[in-house]
């Protein structure tokens, strides 16, 4: 909680629902349908993923919320929590991943993130966060 509510691309209202996210993960690991990786060393959590399978679907799958610690970002943990989350999902028989973020240019560094790790934009809903603040959808074939 303390890497989400110092995550600045993140609004208040954002992290209560991340918070949510991973509390049904801890509360019920089998059967939210919600799945957390954290990444630590010897000082502690370094970062976390977020991911379940979407529901109604078959081997679809969401990565829901990311975050690494803003001043140990770059250092390739946030693709290495991205690769074992896509690792866990196979593993699950999961075909597709699919990522939602927004258009603004706070995102653009978290844009690049995620087509370097070989997702491609297929959707883009114009003014879907707010006024000017489109989603975007992200997704790549994991089989
Ligand atoms: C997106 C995020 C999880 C990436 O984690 P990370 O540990 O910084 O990522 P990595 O070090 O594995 O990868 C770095 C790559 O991502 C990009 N990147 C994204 N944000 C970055 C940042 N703040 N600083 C440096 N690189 C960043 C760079 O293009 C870099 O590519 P390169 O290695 O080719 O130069 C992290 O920056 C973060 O927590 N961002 C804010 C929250 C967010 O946007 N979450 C995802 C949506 S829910």
């Amino acid at each position: 909680m303390k890497i989400l509510r110092h995550t600045p691309e993140f609004k208040p209202s954002e992290v209560v629902v991340a918070e949510e996210v991973i509390d049904g993960c801890l509360k019920d690991p089998v059967n939210s349908g919600y799945y957390t990786l954290v990444a630590e060393d010897g000082s502690g959590i370094l970062g976390y993923i977020s991911y379940g399978p979407t529901p109604l679907t078959e081997g679809t799958w969401d990565l829901y919320w990311e975050a690494v610690a803003q001043e140990i970002r770059g250092q390739g943990i946030g693709s290495a929590l991205m690769q074992a989350a896509e690792e866990e999902i196979r593993k699950a028989e999961g075909r597709l991943a699919l990522i939602e973020t927004s258009s603004t240019p706070a995102y653009e560094k978290t844009r690049r993130f995620h087509l370097g790790l070989g997702y491609e934009i297929i959707a883009r809903i114009p003014d879907f966060y707010s006024p000017e603040d489109d989603k975007i959808i992200l997704q790549k074939r994991l089989r």
